[in-house]
């Protein structure tokens, strides 16, 4: 592909706006060499202003997501694209998160403009292992890990139970809970049906991915290491 179309799909603007970019010699080699429209490139090399480019297509960025974000590109509040380089959302593919975590749920969700990876991890049959932690209203009443477990959990306005969840009791009212599914505010409703309230919502893994470290707003792309650890609990 050429420069002018590659930097373009990658958000930096139209083609019109590109070709200024490039005839105004903005786009360099990392060595300094100005490139051309028809140069060849490595992605890695080149800079806009002097700045490396964003991530390449088919990348996949993890972000620590914090409470207050909303996972849409249209919407009054904070989004996590704000989180994210400006261009992300004008991609072409764009780049979208692989399912959603609520505007008051924390943790770690990844984005990807990779549509076939998306599918593959957000398809309710992927059964890919989300583990979340919850702070509860109430203590836990000690039954919650055999109700999860149960594959009889039905949520309110839904025609077929829940797959089986696993609950960790980590205090009174804390708790870990591992869903392999994605159902709409799935593990606060899972409280709700239990009898107890969700006041705080954390996700910390995806498949084998975690956080690790990872500072509340900040993301990072994921390295060829991440993602086996993401796909070493795919079923
Ligand atoms: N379950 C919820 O209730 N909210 C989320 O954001 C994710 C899972």
């Amino acid at each position: 592909m050429k420069v002018i179309k590659y930097l373009a799909n990658l958000g930096y603007g139209t083609r019109r706006e590109v070709t200024g970019m490039v005839y105004h010699r903005r786009v360099t080699r990392s060595d300094g060499s100005t490139v051309r429209d028809g140069d060849a490139f490595v992605h890695d090399e080149l800079l806009v202003d002097g700045i490396p480019l964003d991530p390449a297509r088919g990348a996949v960025v993890m972000l620590h997501k914090p409470v207050g974000y909303v996972c849409s590109t249209k919407d009054a509040s904070q989004l996590v694209y704000q989180l994210l380089p400006t261009r992300f959302p004008y991609r072409t593919p764009v780049m979208a998160p692989i399912g959603r975590l609520d505007r008051d749920t924390s943790g770690l969700l990844l984005i990807t403009d990779d549509g076939q990876l998306n599918h593959r991890l957000s398809s309710p049959r992927a059964h890919l292992p989300k583990v979340y932690e919850a702070r509860l209203a109430s203590d836990l009443r000690g039954d919650e890990p055999e109700f999860f477990a149960s594959g009889t959990v039905m949520l309110d306005s839904e025609t077929t139970p829940l797959l089986p969840a696993t609950l960790e009791a980590l205090d009174a009212r804390t708790a870990r809970v591992t869903i392999t599914e994605g159902r709409y505010h799935q593990v606060r409703r899972m409280f709700a049906a239990a009898g107890n309230r969700v006041e705080a919502l954390h996700r910390r893994a995806v498949g084998g991915l975690e956080l690790d470290g990872l500072e509340s707003g900040q993301w990072r792309v994921l390295s060829a290491a991440d993602l086996s650890r993401l796909f070493s609990e795919l079923p």
